[in-house]
């Protein structure tokens, strides 16, 4: 009989210290340590004792050898199969996370009905809804025809059982990793050790019987999956369901996938009939601008494989606060300050008592350095009261130097640009060997001060009279 021994586990990192403790040593997180029980052999993380118990050689081939593509499965809801790296691979395991309430059932609900009208066999376990409550949004999104079993249950050796018992199904939703528990442990369902035990014995069935588990997980307030990173670790593929609250506009986006791009995104749209694909998303996220305002401009950048055009907003406002305010939504603040002082020392534009606003249009979410420019061009207008034309993209990396950096993928920004009829772009210098070739009208910058001298001088128009702040 294994012996049951106290740890005690940090629910943000999955580290393990002997003592309970405030704050956890290894992620310095607060009040995140709880007391589990784990065996002193098997999943808890204890050592496996192997007595006497010689190595088996294992078969070390060379790395010139053919091997075929995973076959994929193919759901039919396009934006996730693009998403995934063609379709779900089988063996493989996919964890799904986002904010609770964003739609990641919905989204599984949709693509298990649609590889299950295909002939598949398909099972989608839940373990926070009940049969009635999943048949209900079934029949709502018109799906309830399709051929998915449902079951639901949270008690992990239930399901393995029960999934080992006939064929095994070529795809497995379990509707949550953090509603799962194993009977082996003692702690509670949603626990480091609970959700790593779970998810080991999932992925294992995957392997195994060649089928391909997608685990949803929810996602903490400060953006982790609850509980441990560990199951990242474990998954092949890790897909984070992003959007804001008040939007209809959804991101599905591969941050790791052995398979197939990271990075990658696919966009929906929430509706009355459950998720909607959105193949053109720059249309849409360019959709709600009104015309041409000053604090305004259209970032031309690439999301994994594909271009997306997506407006950037910014204003900047006398502050009535000793310190002033810096609001960032969907860019990372740290690289805002970046601009703001690379414009402060490189371009005397101090704004040390203004207030600034930063808004991503659309609840997109950006983190390509490429995004520098447009965010430098969307302050400057603000200041200036300058719009930028309406028919402009713009991008570019800015350095410390205050030199603007050229940045990947230019021609495939701008054949975006052109194919929703804009007209020109602001773009880094490049030599005549990189120019893009482009029927856009280029206006090549090779340093900060050289956007804001381009600003001031009104190549950007005035929409309105009067000016918040001369240069
Ligand atoms: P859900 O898939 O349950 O979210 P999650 O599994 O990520 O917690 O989505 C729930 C939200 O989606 C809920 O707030 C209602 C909304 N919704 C729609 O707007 N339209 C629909 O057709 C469906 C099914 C849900
Ligand atoms: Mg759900």
């Amino acid at each position: 009989m294994a012996r049951a021994s106290r740890t005690f586990v940090c629910q943000s990192c999955g580290a393990v210290t002997p003592r309970w403790s405030g704050r956890c040593e290894s992620c310095g997180e607060w009040n995140t340590i709880v007391e589990e029980q784990a065996e002193s052999s098997g999943v808890g993380g204890g050592p496996l004792k192997l007595v006497g118990k010689k190595g088996r050689q294992i078969e070390l081939v060379s790395m010139a050898g053919e091997t075929a593509d995973p076959p994929r499965l193919v759901t039919g809801v396009a934006e996730f199969d693009r998403v995934c790296g063609g379709g779900l691979v089988p063996g493989s395991a996919l964890l799904v996370g986002g904010d609770p309430g964003i739609g990641k059932s919905t989204l599984l609900l949709q693509a298990m009905a649609a590889l299950g009208r295909k002939g598949a066999d398909v099972v989608y376990i839940s373990g926070e809804e009940a049969i009635a409550q999943v048949r209900m949004r079934a029949r709502r999104l018109g799906l309830a025809d399709a051929a998915v079993q449902l079951g639901a249950e949270t008690n992990l050796k239930d399901i393995i059982a029960t999934l080992e018992s006939g064929k095994a199904p070529a795809a497995v939703v379990i509707d949550s990793i953090q509603t799962m528990w194993s009977e082996a442990l003692e702690s509670a369902p949603g626990t480091v050790s609970q959700v790593r035990a779970t998810a080991q014995d999932l992925v294992r069935f995957a392997k195994r019987h060649s089928t391909a588990i997608i685990l949803v997980g929810h996602v903490t307030k400060d953006g982790q999956i609850a509980g441990p990173r560990v199951v990242e670790h474990m998954v092949d593929c890790v897909l984070y369901f992003e959007g804001e609250r008040g939007h209809q506009f959804r991101i599905l986006r591969a941050v790791k996938n052995r398979f197939g791009p990271a990075n990658e995104i696919g966009v929906f749209e929430m509706g009355e009939l459950g998720l909607q694909e959105v193949p053109n998303p720059s249309a849409l996220f360019l959709g709600e601008r009104d015309g041409e305002t000053s604090g305004s401009a259209v970032f031309a950048g690439i999301e994994g494989t594909r271009p997306v055009l997506v407006e950037i907003q910014a204003l900047v406002a006398q502050s009535s606060l000793g310190t002033p305010r810096r609001a960032v939504v969907g860019w990372d603040s740290g690289r805002l300050s970046m601009v703001l002082a690379v414009l402060d020392a490189r371009c005397g534009l101090t704004l040390g008592g203004q207030d600034v606003y930063l808004n991503v249009a659309g609840g997109l979410r950006i983190n390509e350095p490429a995004a520098d420019l447009a965010v430098a061009g969307a302050l400057v207008s603000s200041i200036t009261g300058n719009a930028l034309p309406s028919d402009c993209v713009i991008f570019g990396e800015i350095s410390l130097s205050g030199a603007i950096r050229p940045v990947s993928q230019m021609e495939a920004r701008l054949k975006e640009a052109e194919k929703l009829g804009f007209k020109r772009a602001i773009l880094p210098t490049s030599t005549a060997r990189q120019r893009p070739s482009t029927g856009l009208a280029l206006t090549e910058i090779s340093d900060l001060a050289g956007l804001v001298a381009h600003l001031a001088a009104g190549k950007g128009k005035r929409p309105r009279e009067q000016r918040t702040n001369e240069l």
